[in-house]
C-alpha cells in the first residue's frame, strides 16, 4: 500500500472548519431526542432533522452519499446503524432510538450519534445504553497523541466484554473533517490491526455499535438498514474527537 495515506493531520484553518460543523451537528444531535415522541413516523423525524441541520446554516452530510437517501439515520430498537427514516414506520412506547447526525457546513463535516429510548428502559435496555456510552468515554480517554488506534479500540472492546454485549465488526469509526469518511478506520474490536499513531491535528470519530445478543448483523432488502441477526437491541454512540498536544478534545461536545 505504498504512497496510500494512513491518516491525515489537518490544519489549524481547516480545523476551524470542522470545530463549527462539529459543534453543528452536537447541536442537532441535543436538540432532536426530546422532540422524538411515540405516533411520529421516522420520516417525521428525519424531516424534523432536516429543518434543525439547515437552521445550523448547514446541510445534511448523509443525504445522496454513496446514494442515502436520508437527511439523518434513525434506527431503531434491532437496527443497528443507517436506518432510514420511513412514513410507515410509527415510533411506539419503549422503542430504542438511535440517531446518527451528519451536517456539513462550510466544508467542514461534524459526525455523532446517540441513542434513546421513548419511556423506561428494562434492565437489559439500560445496561446496552449505559455501557455503549461508557465504551465511547473510555475510548476518547485513549485518544491521546502517541497512542495507537489499537489502544482506541481494545478500550471499546474491553468494556463490551465486562457488560456481556456484542460488538459488532461489519461497521467501524474513521478519520472525519473535510470528508465524511477519511482514513483511518477506528474499529470497535481487536485485530492484529495496530493502525496510525496518534498525532496532534488528526481527528477521528469514534463510534461504538454494540448489540444486547449477537454480534451478528445483516443488511435489509433496501441496502441500507443494518440490524442485528437475531433481533436482539442495538445502540450506538458516536463523537468526533481531535487528537491535540494534551488533553483529547471533544469537537461534537454540546452543553446544554
Ligand atoms: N455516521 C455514519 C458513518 O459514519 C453515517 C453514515 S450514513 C451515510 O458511517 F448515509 F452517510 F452513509
Ligand atoms: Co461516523
Amino acid at each position: 500500500m505504498a504512497g496510500k495515506k494512513h491518516y491525515i493531520i489537518h490544519t489549524a484553518e481547516d480545523i476551524e472548519k470542522i470545530r463549527i460543523a462539529a459543534i453543528a451537528a452536537a447541536t442537532v444531535r441535543k436538540q432532536l431526542p426530546p422532540l422524538v415522541k411515540p405516533g411520529m413516523s421516522t420520516k417525521q423525524v428525519d424531516d424534523l432533522a432536516g429543518q434543525l441541520i439547515a437552521a445550523t446554516g448547514g446541510s445534511s452530510a448523509f443525504l445522496g452519499y454513496h446514494g442515502y437517501p436520508g437527511q439523518i439515520c434513525i434506527s431503531i430498537n434491532d437496527e443497528v446503524v443507517h436506518g432510514i427514516g420511513r412514513p410507515e414506520v410509527i415510533l411506539q412506547e419503549n422503542d430504542l432510538v438511535s440517531i446518527d447526525i451528519g451536517v456539513k457546513l462550510n466544508s467542514g463535516i461534524g459526525d455523532n450519534a446517540t441513542t434513546f429510548v421513548l419511556g423506561e428502559p428494562d434492565n437489559d435496555t439500560a445496561r446496552l445504553l449505559k455501557y455503549t456510552e461508557k465504551a465511547l468515554y473510555n475510548a476518547i480517554d485513549k485518544a491521546v497523541k502517541g497512542n495507537f488506534i489499537k489502544d482506541i479500540s481494545s478500550a471499546i472492546a474491553r468494556t463490551a466484554k465486562q457488560a456481556r454485549l456484542g460488538v459488532v465488526r461489519e461497521y467501524v469509526g474513521h478519520g472525519c473533517g473535510l470528508a465524511l469518511h477519511e482514513p483511518p478506520e477506528v474499529p470497535n474490536f481487536v485485530s492484529s490491526f495496530r493502525g496510525p499513531q496518534l498525532r496532534p491535528g488528526m481527528v477521528l470519530a469514534i463510534e461504538p455499535m454494540f448489540n444486547l445478543g449477537t454480534y451478528k448483523v445483516m443488511t435489509d432488502r433496501d441496502k441500507w438498514t443494518v440490524r442485528s441477526r437475531d433481533g436482539k437491541k442495538s445502540a450506538h454512540f458516536e463523537h468526533m474527537v481531535l487528537i491535540t498536544n494534551n488533553k483529547p478534545e471533544v469537537l461534537t461536545w454540546q452543553k446544554m
